[in-house]
């Protein structure tokens, strides 16, 4: 009997300990339905009636936790005009990172652009925005930063937890990872910090949206801290433009159009008071985008396309950046799990040493790829940016199969420059709001951006013919010299040749830049918002979003995208109503 019992026991614990490992199950997408009653289709929305106390335009890393802290206390709507996260297969897996951005269908959670210098780019289509589609290192902003935007550290502070204690995960620190950390140090990037989401001189490993399992948890998810009885989340609501009253002295945000799925166009309109507002949070493509189709912008571009100036600045659009990323390939004969991105350097020259590694996980190369930096999503390395085209892009994925199995057994050493001085801007092509707008962003137009890269080349071969890297790869030489021979073909860079030729490095730089898209600005603050984030000119409009940054946040921009959005929620709502805002 007392056996039985005992058996019993143990079987229960056992059903316990299942049912504590299902609520990870990456098959299981059901479950996450019931926890976001409010998300809707666009086309459902019943036009009339209705009228809302904050319209958060653009559903993505900032705009989700916005909306969820507005609707603690107030109505809100939020239009995003893709689909929701919960049961896309490709977004949902780290080991699928790659495919959703080489889908190209409109259905895509990723919608691709090319700048005008010819660097293939993507943007997010998706509720959660770029937490849905990126590659989930999380890292937050240096003290610095938050100090010259100016916002109270102590609610800062607050809001990275809020954000962390829903979806941050810390990773479980693979073996190629180790070898990086490890020789990041012994060439001099130290000290060492251990585990941290502080930006700190040194070498750490940091946190990621990635679960145990491969599976990703996105900025959606905040939305599980909204009032469901204060919230209304539309899926496919493409945003056209902002309504103004211009009856005032000054005009006012009074609404959005917006259009659904099947093309019907619907008005969402704000409340009479005084203190409802628009907010984009559209990112750094979207928000420029959207107060250029609503008016508020360089008064001749405008007219061009005939849309009736709102507000006249110059400014919007202006002081795009887009931080260049350079990448070489290290082979091992080893075999090792995929990683996208876990430890960092980060280095007084300006420049953010990252590591990603492990596609070669199969003999048959069709199905190898190189993640980040795959040939199909348009991270044509060994193609210089202008030549770069979607039939380059063909080309490689045709070619593949006649790849040898060692250009896929490997990682990559990824250098990208911090706060890079050199910008471009972003201008309307049509007046179509699901179109891209052309965007230039000028690598390595400041000659700064292009002495660091140099340097973080340099410092990225002492890292790859470190000790701790070459005993863990184990290659030998034959396989380098077959990846010699293969490399362009591949799409791989190995160190360049000439290392002590700073003209040659200075052209490896511009020839070989890809993106990390960590792409921000185009509505700075003091130039397109005031530091409060309001539109200045018009009323009730914010933007609240990386386009705001002049320049992107911590080694990796979506920790603090995330908590800014937490942040001028709470900032807003004591502003409102002082301490009963209760956040
Ligand atoms: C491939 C990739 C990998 C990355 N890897 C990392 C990483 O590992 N770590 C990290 O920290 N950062 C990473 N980033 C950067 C980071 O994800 C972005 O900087 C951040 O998500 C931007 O947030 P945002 O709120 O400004 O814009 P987004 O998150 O892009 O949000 C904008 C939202 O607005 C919606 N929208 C746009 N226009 C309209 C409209 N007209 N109507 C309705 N909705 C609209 C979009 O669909 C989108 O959901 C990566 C980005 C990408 C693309
Ligand atoms: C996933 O991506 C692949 C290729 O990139 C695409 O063909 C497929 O339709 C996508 N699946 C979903 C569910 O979006
Ligand atoms: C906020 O956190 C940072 C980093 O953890 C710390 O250096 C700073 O002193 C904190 N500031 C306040 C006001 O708590
Ligand atoms: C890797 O290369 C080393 C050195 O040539 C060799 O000893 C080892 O057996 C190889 N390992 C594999 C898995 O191929
Ligand atoms: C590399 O190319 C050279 C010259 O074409 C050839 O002699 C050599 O055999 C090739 N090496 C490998 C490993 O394919
Ligand atoms: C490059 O410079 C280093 C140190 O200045 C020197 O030791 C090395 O021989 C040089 N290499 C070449 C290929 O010129």
């Amino acid at each position: 009997m007392a056996f039985l019992l005992s058996l019993f026991r143990y079987l229960f614990f056992c059903l316990l300990f299942c049912l504590s490992l299902c609520k990870e199950d990456p098959e299981s997408f059901s479950a996450d339905f019931h926890r976001y009653p409010f998300i809707r289709d666009a086309s459902d929305f019943p036009d009339g009636g209705h009228s809302y106390d904050y319209i958060v335009v653009g559903g993505g890393t900032a705009g989700c936790p916005l909306a969820a802290t507005l609707s603690r206390n107030f109505n809100v709507l939020l239009l995003e005009r893709g689909g929701v996260p919960f049961s896309n297969v490709n977004v949902s897996f780290l080991r699928n990172f790659h495919l959703t951005l080489a889908d190209l269908s409109k259905e895509s959670a990723s919608q691709f652009f090319s700048s005008t210098d010819g660097v293939l780019n993507s943007r997010a289509r998706i509720l959660g925005g770029g937490s849905s589609i990126n590659a989930g290192f999380y890292t937050r902003a240096n003290p610095e930063f938050i100090r010259k935007v100016g916002w109270d550290e102590k609610l800062v502070n607050e809001s990275y937890p809020w954000v962390e204690n829903q979806i941050v995960r810390r990773p479980s620190f693979a073996p190629w990872q180790r070898a990086f950390r490890d020789s990041l140090l012994d060439v001099g990037v130290s000290p060492y910090n251990g585990f941290t989401y502080d930006h700190i001189y040194g070498t750490k490993f940091s946190g990621t949206i990635f679960d145990r399992f491969g599976r990703r948890h996105t900025a959606a998810e905040l939305l599980a801290s909204a009032n469901p009885r204060k919230l209304t989340v539309l899926v496919y609501a493409t945003v056209e433009k902002v309504l103004f009253d211009t009856s005032g002295k000054q005009p006012k945000a009074s609404g959005v159009v917006f259009k659904d799925k099947r093309g019907y166009r619907h008005q969402a309109l704000l409340s009479n008071d005084i203190r409802s507002e628009v907010v984009l949070s559209s990112g750094a493509i979207g928000s420029p985008q959207m107060l250029l189709l609503s008016g508020v912008g360089p008064k001749a571009d405008l007219e061009k396309l005939n849309i009736p100036v709102v507000f006249d600045n110059v400014n919007v659009g202006k002081g795009m950046s887009d931080n260049p990323m350079n990448a070489i390939f290290v082979p091992t004969n080893r075999s090792i799990k995929q990683t996208l991105i876990q430890s960092v350097g980060i280095t007084k020259l300006g420049v953010y040493l990252e590591s990603s590694c492990g596609f070669g996980q199969s003999k048959d190369s069709i199905r190898c790829h190189h993640g980040i930096v795959s040939a199909e999503i348009g991270q044509l390395s060994t193609i210089p940016p202008k030549q770069r085209t979607q039939e380059a892009v063909q080309a490689y994925v045709k070619n593949k199969r006649n790849l040898p199995f060692e250009v896929f057994r490997g990682g990559f050493i990824l250098e990208k420059i911090a706060s890079p001085l050199s910008t471009g801007d972003l201008k309307l092509i049509n007046t179509d709001a699901e179109d891209n707008p052309s965007v230039t962003f000028n690598y390595f137009s400041h000659p700064h951006d292009l002495d660091r890269c140099v340097a973080g080349i340099r410092l990225a071969m002492q890292v790859v013919q470190s000790k701790y890297f070459t005993e863990f790869t184990q290659v030998d030489r034959q396989t380098t010299e077959k990846l010699l021979n293969t490399s362009v073909q591949a799409n791989v860079n190995l160190i360049p040749k000439h290392m002590n030729d700073t003209a040659s490095l200075e052209q490896f730089c511009r020839d070989t830049v890809i993106t990390i898209w960590h792409y921000h600005g185009g509505c700075h603050v003091g130039k397109v918002v005031d530091r409060e984030n309001r539109v200045i000119g018009v009323g009730r409009l914010r933007v609240v979003d990386g386009s705001t940054f002049s320049e992107s946040p911590g080694t990796n921009p979506q920790a603090t995208v995330m908590m800014m959005g937490r942040y001028m929620g709470v900032k807003i709502l004591r502003e409102r109503l002082g301490r009963a805002a209760g956040v």
